[in-house]
């Protein structure tokens, strides 16, 4: 991605005016009614180059809770309380074909640590001595990631969705009824659902991507944060696994490993380049934001951020 700062912002401000013509298309989900009280119609991008350039676009003040995304965290930590190898031993490394809480892709192991049941088991292996510790500890990655000193945990989406959280209790039983873990799966489950909770703004969320493109090294500290190993594992399942059923045909269209949640949220890593980071709350039958998706994929061209060609 070879070109100035001006060139970068008249590409983005050309690619979100493109991206209007999704405006209007795809839902909002029901299954957290929390997710039911926002505007449906808001957007705000954020790209983060390795560099430390920000551009940022439309409604960037506003908060949305990481939902999914927040299954690199709980990744990331997991990773680093265990080992890649006792990790894969419990949580496979595969996409699946079903949706996000489908109890169906649990065998010895749940398919991969970016579905529901994958990421109720990485919760399980991150250390402290009680849920607040162990929430702390991805609070604060988040925190360090994202260089975003307001997040915290949004009550209201979590109150809201521990209510209502009748499937992924069912997969936390399932999964502990199966011998993938040990503890409490009530316990397990609301790690899980907190880390759902963060709260962050759409630079927040591009500087967290940005620094797993930049190798783990945080974008303004230059400190290491996450290390490289645990990058690699990461950026390769967001490729693989980061949106659900839609993974390969998203990484065919759009070619950059990203990872979506169901508030309409997705990042996108592009390795020793930049991060991307959309918000658009209405969202496809697989659960990703139908306008990010879109405006992904004009980006991807028109920066020449593919990663395959
Ligand atoms: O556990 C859930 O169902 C939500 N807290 C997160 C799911 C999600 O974001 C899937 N995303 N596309």
């Amino acid at each position: 991605m070879l070109l100035n700062k001006e060139l970068i912002d008249e590409k983005i401000r050309i690619a979100i005016e493109n991206s209007k013509k999704y405006i209007g298309k795809g839902e909002v989900p029901s299954y957290i009614p929390e997710l039911l009280n926002v505007d449906r119609d808001n957007f705000a991008f954020c790209l983060v180059g390795t560099t430390g350039d920000i551009f940022t676009y439309g409604d960037d003040e506003i908060v949305f809770s990481l939902q999914s995304i927040s299954k690199i965290l709980t990744l990331i930590l997991a990773l680093s309380d265990t080992t890649p190898a006792y990790l894969y031993s419990k949580v496979g490394s595969e996409p699946t074909s079903y949706e996000f809480n489908s109890l169906i892709p649990i065998g010895d192991k749940a398919a991969n640590p970016f579905i529901n049941a994958g990421a109720i088991t990485t919760s399980s292996m991150i250390l402290g001595s009680d849920n607040e510790e162990k929430f702390d500890r991805i609070l604060g990655l988040f925190r360090s990631m994202s260089e975003f000193e307001g997040t915290k945990m949004d009550e209201g989406i979590y109150t809201s969705e521990i209510a209502t959280a009748d499937r992924n209790k069912a997969i936390a039983y399932y999964l502990k009824s199966k011998g993938i873990f040990d503890q409490n799966p009530d316990e397990v489950l609301d790690l899980y659902i907190k880390a759902c909770s963060i709260g962050t703004n759409i630079e927040g969320l591009a500087m967290m991507g940005a620094v797993l493109a930049n190798k783990g090294i945080g974008i303004k500290t230059r400190e290491m944060i996450v290390p490289e190993n645990i990058v690699q594992i990461v950026v390769s399942q967001m490729a693989s696994c980061g949106m659900y059923e839609n993974s390969g045909a998203y990484l065919m269209n759009v070619g950059i490993p990203s990872k979506s949640g169901v508030s309409g949220a997705i990042v996108g890593v592009v390795p020793e380049v930049c991060s991307l980071a959309v918000y658009s709350p209405r969202l496809d039958k697989t659960g990703n934001s139908v306008r990010g998706k879109g405006l992904f994929k004009i980006i991807s061209q028109d920066l020449g951020l593919n990663i395959f060609v």
